[in-house]
């Protein structure tokens, strides 16, 4: 396994959209592993392929406080949804910054899990959460863009005076 590289907001590589995965193979079981290994270090409670510079359609997530009920989806979807619920947010490429966003409060989601099967699950509540954040990362979007131009303009000034410092 290895840790992979997380790239920080505003890095414009966060807002391209990742690509289908076509088959399930051993290159993506290592990919997973090593998404989840590096979303476990940071540590963190999700992570998109396409915030460690791999545009392909996988999400890894656990937020469980035992760190043990990790969660894979490939070419994930959400084929029904209802309710509104929020919450705070905040996510590895944009540490340290936290707000409330607006989502679905219900989700069905269907993906394939790491050896390719299409299952489905409900998630609600936190999960529900999570896993609408990581498929925006999917589509190029990041947490802050639901945010206003405002509060966007300053968080990109916090990133990069954080970047110059470090
Ligand atoms: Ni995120």
């Amino acid at each position: 396994m290895a840790l992979l590289d997380i790239l920080i907001y505003p890095d414009q590589r966060l807002h391209k959209i990742a690509k289908p995965v076509e088959k399930v193979d051993e290159r993506i079981k290592k990919l997973i592993e090593d998404m989840s290994e590096t979303m476990y270090q940071a540590p963190g409670i999700g992570l998109a392929a396409p915030q460690v510079n791999v545009l392909e359609r996988i999400i890894v997530v656990d937020i469980s406080e035992s760190k043990d009920s990790l969660l894979s989806m490939v070419n994930p979807e959400i084929v029904s949804s209802n309710g509104l619920a929020e919450h705070e947010e905040g996510c590895l490429s944009v540490p340290g910054v936290y707000a409330q966003v607006q989502r679905c409060e219900n989700i069905r989601v269907r993906a394939q899990d790491r050896e390719g099967n299409v299952f489905e699950l409900d998630a609600k509540g936190m999960l529900g959460i999570c896993i609408q954040h990581e498929i925006d990362h999917l589509d190029g979007k990041v947490f802050v863009d639901y945010l206003s131009h405002l509060k966007q303009a300053r968080i990109r000034k916090k990133m990069q005076k954080a970047l110059r410092l470090s």
